[in-house]
């Protein structure tokens, strides 16, 4: 068997490994929590079974598109066995110990349970609720330090792959700055979060300018910690709002923006689109 068969047989188990862990923790938390908290449960509903199959084939089509960009040199290898699993341990005990808040949020239906210690008046409302039920929101180093394998876990260890998907297109649309030097071009990462997109950015685009921009000071801490010894020019981050982004018109040749759009309420997703422009 070549070299590359085996690789890619590798990183196909770890994924699929990452979704059976993924499909575990879930199946046992909500199994505990309807144990110990009944009148949490929500409503039961039959899944399709032929929707369980889409997706199910959605998953490895997701997979096997990962493997063929990399194979392309769209983006190095190294990026799909590029697994923090230090933090991971570091983050799964926390995440367990928060969930009885988490269960005891979900309940109660309370989606503004927030630090007592933020200034309300600096963030949008629509920013200031536990998004997916989690601890703080975006409000505090503890939210960000766990973050990334909630993430992971909610996407069934496909987190990473699905950021990667940004990568082609943006590689066809800087075709048109080829007469350029690569330092001189600019890509922001909009609502950058704990830095996971960035660090797949910068695998991809070694010389190029990359800034990420945030509202919450603890995600951008997270992401400074993260990308910190990556290789390359130093990432540049900016806490601001992508309602107003603090930047000149065409100041940067590229936007990319990950897991956003659908957190948003209508009216403000055309606001921040409009900035994009
Ligand atoms: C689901 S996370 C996505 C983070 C990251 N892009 C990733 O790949 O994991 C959403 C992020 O959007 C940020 N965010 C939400 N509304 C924002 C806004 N109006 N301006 C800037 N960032 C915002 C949050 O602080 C959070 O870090």
């Amino acid at each position: 068997m070549s070299r590359e068969s085996i690789s890619k047989i590798a990183y196909k188990t770890l994924q699929q490994s990452k979704s059976i862990a993924g499909f575990a923790h879930k199946q046992i938390s909500s199994r505990l929590m309807n144990f110990i908290l009944p009148d949490s449960k929500l409503e039961d509903f039959d899944i399709d079974k032929d929707l369980l199959i889409q997706i199910q084939n959605s998953m490895d089509n997701l997979r096997e598109e990962d493997w063929n960009d990399a194979e392309k040199n769209i983006y190095p290898k190294k990026l799909l066995f590029d697994e923090p699993w230090l933090r991971y341990l570091t983050q799964y005990p926390k995440i367990w110990l928060d969930m009885p808040n988490t269960w005891d949020r979900r309940r109660k239906q309370n989606f503004d349970d927030l630090p007592k210690s933020i200034d309300k008046d600096n963030y949008p409302q629509y920013y200031l609720r536990n998004f997916h039920h989690q601890t703080d929101g975006y409000l505090s180093d503890f939210s960000a330090s766990i973050y990334d394998l909630q993430v992971e876990i909610l996407f069934n260890g496909s987190a990473d792959s699905m950021r990667r998907r940004i990568i082609k297109p943006i590689k066809e649309g800087l075709k048109t700055f080829t007469n350029r030097k690569k330092s001189s071009i600019k890509i922001l990462d909009v609502a950058t979060g704990s830095g996971r997109t960035l660090k797949q950015l910068r695998a991809a685009f070694p010389k190029e300018k990359i800034t990420g921009i945030d509202l919450s000071d603890s995600y951008l801490k997270e992401a400074s910690r993260y990308i910190s010894d990556l290789d390359g020019d130093l990432i540049q981050l900016i806490k601001g709002n992508a309602e107003e982004l603090p930047f000149e018109n065409n100041s940067f040749q590229c936007i990319s923006c990950v897991y956003l759009f659908h957190e948003l309420p209508r009216t403000i997703r055309a606001k921040v689109l409009s900035e994009f422009f």
